[in-house]
């Protein structure tokens, strides 16, 4: 069989959500390897907006962590962030700095899950910036355009528009554009200082595009569904923006890391329209697909070093974190992802499987090609 040793991947980006969903996600992202850096968004309800919210957060996220770490394997340590809207002051800034906090959200109002309290008016948070420029505290944003004027699919690329005059201004604010989705954002990237800017590729943006979302690249003979398991903000893009994607992820940029953007939904929640894929089983695998079959990096320990920037080494030297040692591995097989995977944990307000509690995977009911089989050696 063919083996893939990985370090143990970072992702520094999930939604971990609260309760009893929070329970079962950190369940699984232990099962599934991830014993490094997570680092959890604060668009939960209530939304974490404060150093107070984001240490008990903290403290939820370790008491899942507790639960499930002995069974699985890990723990990972989670980075926290609080929300930063229109409200937010610098106090708040310094006083989530001296928690412990690594960064702040900013959310375009309106645009994605629980973003009603995003920003409208950016000029509004300059004291904010300056704060977090001081501090070195990072400002993660959700790179679309709030204006209703700019169409959903102009959204990222106007978004740098917005982007440009805060880098001129604070020239020395270290921040990360989130789950980019377009050539504009790889470009864009590329021009800011090594260490000023990260931005964070999920696995669905790099591999797949608008026409999978609405239906149009299911194989022939079957129905033209549009696929509710990948609906996402941002939305996904053209085959020319997942090339520069994928050209950002073996290029071993220091500028690109992986940020899988997990975001459980509910299945009646998803069939109403929420957007946020579930990629924990997919993901990774999509990424190793990417490297072996990418002609340009013929050389093995070449593709794995590559690989393992993005997944975890990038990121780190961003965020401050220590590297790596650990291995874990994949071995070439193919494994069906489920149609429906139930979210539910004993002892908890979800006790078992409910025809309710369903989370619909990306990729259900198609093969992935590598299978994670754990710690190496
Ligand atoms: C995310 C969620 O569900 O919280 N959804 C998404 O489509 N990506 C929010 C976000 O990251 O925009
Ligand atoms: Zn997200």
């Amino acid at each position: 069989v063919e083996i893939f040793n990985l370090k143990v991947p970072d992702d520094y980006h999930v939604h971990l959500r609260q309760g009893p969903m929070l329970r079962f996600i950190v369940g699984e992202l232990l099962k599934k390897g991830f014993w490094g850096r997570v680092l959890a968004m604060p668009n939960t309800d209530p939304p974490i907006l404060t150093a107070r919210d984001a240490l008990n957060y903290r403290r939820e996220i370790d008491g899942a962590l507790a639960e499930s770490s002995p069974r699985y394997g890990g723990p990972f340590k989670p980075l926290m962030t609080i929300q930063i809207t229109e409200q937010t002051t610098p106090e708040m800034i310094r006083e989530a700095h001296l928690a412990g906090v690594v960064g702040g959200k900013i959310y375009p109002r309106d645009v994605t899950t629980n973003s009603e309290n995003g920003v409208v008016d950016y000029a509004k948070l300059y004291p904010v910036f300056a704060e977090a420029e001081k501090l070195g505290f990072i400002v993660l944003f959700h790179g679309e355009h709030p204006s209703r004027e700019i169409e959903g699919l102009k959204k990222s690329a106007a978004f740098l528009n917005i982007l440009w005059p805060i880098v001129r201004d604070f020239p020395g604010l270290r921040l990360t554009l989130e789950h980019i989705s377009t050539r504009d954002e790889v470009e864009w990237v590329r021009l800011q200082k090594e260490g000023q800017v990260l931005a964070t590729i999920p696995p669905h943006y790099a591999t797949c595009v608008l026409d999978d979302v609405l239906g149009y690249n299911q194989p022939r003979g079957r129905r033209p569904h549009a696929n509710i398991s990948l609906i996402c903000k941002p939305a996904l893009k053209t085959r020319d923006d997942r090339a520069a994607l994928q050209e950002a992820i073996f290029s071993g940029d220091k500028r690109f890391a992986y940020g899988s953007d997990l975001a459980p939904h509910l299945f009646p929640a998803k069939c109403e329209g929420a957007c946020g894929v579930y990629n924990l089983e997919a993901g990774l695998p999509a990424v190793i697909d990417l490297a072996h079959n990418n002609e340009h990096l013929v050389v093995d320990h070449n593709r794995i070093d590559i690989l393992n920037r993005f997944l975890s080494v990038n990121g780190a030297l961003f965020y401050g974190q220590g590297f790596t040692r650990d291995k874990i591995s994949f071995q070439r097989k193919s494994e069906e992802v489920p149609r429906k995977i139930a979210a539910f944990v004993p002892g908890s307000d979800w006790p078992e499987p409910h025809p309710d509690r369903l989370i619909v995977p990306w990729k259900n009911g198609e093969p992935t090609n590598w299978q994670f089989v754990g710690r190496k050696g």
